[in-house]
């Protein structure tokens, strides 16, 4: 699949991940030993939590497989220790067949991933290399922040598209001059920013930066807000008002969505760029007006001028130099460095979630985001507000990018037992909502009791997986 070839190319594999195996019986810890070093992991053994301790102390660790009933403390008490001490580390839990409260209690505490015993050697060595991936893609979101980090920024425009790199230098050109500038782009793909880093760069920075959206005013109070009145102008105009073109000064004058400006109000407009100078409503006083313009809009000016809708005259005098954003969905390679920044952005002290999922990734790459950036800004702010570990997960994404019918689903021409299915379905579900039985029913779609219902059927002893 596409996206996902994109997220490996800026992926490249790094490093020999490192496990510790933690069993008294020496059976389990051999077999696990032989997986994992089949995995290509370096692995290392401990018969007791204290032996694992001191290990963990010493070397690093990126993966611990570990039982529950291991002497001294036990696995729970073990698994509680590293997410206090060295919450990175993933952690599995061997569980024995029947334990499902213990098992939930481990995905509670954090546990990553847990396998039943007696497992087979394939279930393990997927659970293994599925982890040793999300590890290694976990480590590069955090290259790339730093990456993002020691960039030098644009006013906070994230991404290294060639299409974007191509924007970056004509804000760098044109923010030396004062020749109007005309931004175009979808919805939500940045304009308003770029507006802003052009005269953030520029040596007007210091000036004022005065934005008007030319979409949300009547046209009588676009006017009164783009030239100012004078007192008495109209009625409740009861002292004069300084207009933005006089306001910005030298700095700049945003005008945006100005597609949506009045066809009148176009030739006022115009008058003004064309003789420098403003009539405020109401005098007959004329002021020199030394604003840069910088001028947005989502509509295809163009066509409005082919339907009469933009007067061409205004349209030549805005468009000096144009630059034309792309939409998300062209630049799709860009979306991990922006998911990053905002989960930088919406991180909450008290609710540290510093990372997202290889799954939940995998959808944001498979959707096409309309709405471009803003929308995706929206969603991670949304599934970071709703998410409860430490890494997002699909289930804290909206619905449309969870139920997203360009993703297939995984070996659905696999013939499981219904039971086997649904069963698998729920602890997916648990481990998903790290263990909470009410998000978790939700996920799956039927009710709390309906779930608990199940996992009392399945610890009651029902042929397992
Ligand atoms: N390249 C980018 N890097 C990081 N954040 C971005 C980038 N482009 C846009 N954003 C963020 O996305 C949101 C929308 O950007 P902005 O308001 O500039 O878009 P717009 O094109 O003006 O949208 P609209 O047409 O809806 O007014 C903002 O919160 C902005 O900070
Ligand atoms: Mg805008």
């Amino acid at each position: 699949m596409e996206p996902e070839a994109k997220i490996k190319a800026i992926a490249p594999r790094s490093g020999v991940f490192s496990l510790l195996v933690v069993d008294d019986e020496a059976a389990t810890r051999n077999l696990c030993r032989d997986v994992a070093v089949e995995a290509g992991l370096q692995v290392r053994v401990a018969a007791t939590t204290e032996e694992a301790i001191a290990i963990l102390d010493q070397y690093p660790v990126d993966i611990v497989v570990t039982d529950l009933k291991v002497p001294q403390i036990g696995g729970l008490e073990l698994l509680k220790r590293i997410r206090a001490n060295t919450p990175e580390i993933a952690v599995i839990v061997l569980t024995q067949f029947g334990t499902i409260e213990t098992a939930i209690e481990a995905t509670r505490l954090g546990a990553t991933d847990f396998v039943t015993k007696p497992f087979h050697v394939q279930e393990l060595r997927a659970k293994l290399d599925r982890l040793a991936h999300s590890i290694e893609i976990d480590q590069e979101n955090r290259v790339l922040r730093e990456e993002l980090r020691s960039r030098p920024g644009f006013g906070g425009l994230v991404g290294v598209n060639s299409r974007m790199q191509h924007v970056y230098k004509l804000i760098q050109k044109v923010a030396q001059h004062t020749y109007p500038v005309l931004i175009l782009g979808e919805s939500g793909t940045g304009k308003e920013l770029v507006a802003r880093s052009i005269h953030f760069s520029g040596p007007r920075k210091n000036k004022p930066f005065a934005p008007v959206d030319c979409s949300s005013l009547v046209p009588t109070l676009i006017e009164s807000e783009l030239f100012g009145y004078v007192k008495g102008a109209f009625t409740g105009a009861q002292h004069s008002k300084q207009g933005l073109f006089e306001a910005a000064g030298e700095g700049t004058l945003f005008l945006d969505e100005i597609g949506d400006l009045p066809v009148d109000l176009q030739a006022k407009l115009l008058r003004a760029l064309q003789e420098r100078e403003i009539k405020p409503v109401g005098s007959n006083e004329r002021i020199g007006i030394r604003a840069r313009v910088i001028a947005a809009t989502n509509r295809d000016l163009e066509a409005a001028i082919r339907t009469g809708g933009f007067r061409q005259d205004l349209y030549f005098r805005l468009n000096v130099v144009q630059i034309k954003l792309p939409p998300l969905r062209d630049r799709k390679g860009d979306i991990p460095l922006l998911v990053n920044t905002f989960i930088e952005k919406f991180s909450d002290p008290e609710r540290p979630i510093n990372s997202i999922s290889e799954d939940a990734m995998r959808r944001i790459m498979a959707y096409d985001w309309p709405g471009n950036i803003r929308e995706l800004e929206n969603a991670i702010e949304r599934a970071m507000a709703l998410g409860s570990g430490p890494i997002l997960q699909v289930g804290d994404l909206p619905s449309n990018l969870q139920y997203n019918s360009s993703e297939k689903l995984a070996n659905v021409d696999e013939l499981v037992p219904l039971d086997i299915l649904e069963r698998r379905a729920i602890f997916r579900a648990l481990q998903e909502t790290s263990g909470d039985k009410l998000a978790a029913a939700r996920l799956l779609g039927i009710g709390k009791t309906t779930l608990y219902r199940k996992l009392k059927q399945y610890e009651s002893g029902r042929p397992h997986v």
